[in-house]
């Protein structure tokens, strides 16, 4: 599985530019099955997701090239309606490959993606909304079995604006012979890249970034596409909360600030002096971190999710006590029990966190659950006295491209072993 060990104490300084989005760049994968043609994709970033989503286009029948952080898929020949189980099981946003499918071919199928480490993240808004647009869904062992013979157009009213459900419903309307409206959709920054990519494609979506999409069905696609994929505004956030825990001083280019708001308002009542330009972010941290009385986890444009184990990490060491409640996910919290085993004081209390602020934390070896609570962990371990192991890489390898590489530019002290 890999780790990673920190020697902590040492302030991040200098410039680091963020890859491109890991959120952005899976539904856009799974989108150019559409076009039964040529996508390029630049800047995209060489993560072990990217990889499953390339192994799952190749197992549909794809053609997929790839260089440096560019990949160009070829959909031409693809024979298959299946996605591979095993594929499938590695990476829950492989569901979207369904929508997709679905659209281009009239039929799919795909297993359940499964319960993952944060908690149920069922997926029957997506087969709700799915059935509404006349599409029959026969589940039997875990298979989900979607076929149909024309989209109905029709309005979506998602009961919660789902990420993945508001990307599913765009790529099963693009050819709907009529209007497909999604209400209540997810806003975040993401969708509209997925969108932008489809639009260059020739497809007409209106709304993307709003709450209220609207797809309105085309008959053809372009058949050669060229997309460049936006940068990662979760890795941008990771920097920054890691340059705070650090008394860094650091600027995070490549990055609209816009899209970190919530992050960059909390930063800045921890203490932190922040400048943003067109395309980067500037911080330059305090001596001492001041306490956030509550914060909570939303929907874009609200407090990411993703952002949580980084944030508590941070307050973890503030002067005095901070309140984090997660909103998105039940189990989001395995990183809490190896927080508190670097010294760190975090009370649970449901999805309610109290986080009392330390002075110190020491480094010892900590587990890795998942993709951002590990994040969370280095954020931790880039502080800590001496050394922290970090077991469990692969998780946080899944989003972070050259994240060792990228932290040591800085001025960090941290080495990837793979096992
Ligand atoms: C996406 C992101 C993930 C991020 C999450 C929330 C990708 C590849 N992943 O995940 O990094 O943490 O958004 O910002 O883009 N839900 C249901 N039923 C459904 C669908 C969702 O109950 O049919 C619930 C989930 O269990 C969860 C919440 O809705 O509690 C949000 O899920 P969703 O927005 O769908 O997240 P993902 O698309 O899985």
């Amino acid at each position: 599985m890999g780790k990673y060990i920190v020697q902590g104490g040492n302030k991040l300084s200098g410039q680091i530019f963020v890859s491109g989005a890991k959120n952005a760049v899976l539904p856009i994968l799974a989108s150019t099955v559409l076009n039964s043609g040529i996508s390029i994709l630049k800047n995209v970033p060489m993560l072990l997701d990217t990889m499953v989503a390339i192994d799952i286009l190749r197992d549909l029948g794809c053609d997929v090239d790839y260089g440096e952080n560019t990949v160009i898929v070829n959909s031409k020949n693809m024979n298959k309606t299946t996605v591979n189980q095993d594929l499938v099981k590695k990476m829950r946003s492989s569901i979207v490959f369904l929508g997709a499918i679905i659209s281009r071919f009239k039929e799919a199928s795909i297993c359940y993606p499964g319960g993952c480490n944060l908690g149920k993240r069922p997926i029957d808004f997506h087969l709700l909304a799915f059935e509404k647009m006349g599409i029959n869904i026969n589940e039997e062992n875990e298979i989900i079995k979607a076929s149909v013979n024309n989209i109905t157009p029709t309005t979506i009213n998602l009961p919660f604006a789902s990420v993945g459900a508001t990307q599913n419903i765009i790529l099963a309307s693009i050819f709907v012979n009529g209007k497909v409206i999604i209400k209540n959709c997810a806003r975040e920054p993401e969708i509209i890249d997925m969108a932008n990519f489809l639009i260059k494609m020739g497809a007409n979506i209106s709304g993307a970034g709003t709450d209220t999409i609207t797809i309105t069905g085309v008959d053809k696609l372009k058949e050669l596409v060229e997309y460049t994929i936006m940068p990662d505004r979760i890795e941008a956030g990771t920097f920054l909360c890691m340059s705070a825990i650090t008394n860094g001083h650091t600027k995070i280019d490549g990055i609209n600030p816009q899209y970190l708001t919530s992050l960059i308002e909390i930063l800045e009542s921890t203490g932190c002096i922040i400048h943003t330009n067109k395309n980067s972010i500037n911080i330059k941290a305090p001596n001492v971190i001041k306490p956030i009385e509550f914060l909570e986890t939303k929907p874009y444009p609200y407090f990411p999710t993703d952002l949580q184990p980084q944030i508590m990490s941070l307050l973890a060491v503030a002067k005095g006590t901070s309140t984090i409640k997660e909103n998105i996910f039940e189990a989001r919290n395995k990183h809490i029990a190896e927080l508190n085993k670097l010294g760190c004081n975090i009370l649970e209390n449901d999805n309610t966190f109290i986080i009392n602020g330390v002075d110190n934390l020491t480094g010892t070896t900590v587990f890795s659950k998942d993709l951002r609570g590990g994040a969370g962990l280095i954020t931790a371990g880039l502080f800590a006295k001496g050394k922290t192991v970090v077991e469990g890489a692969c998780y946080i390898n899944r989003g972070y491209e050259n994240l060792d590489k990228k932290l040591n530019l800085l001025g960090a002290d941290i080495k990837y072993i793979k096992d």
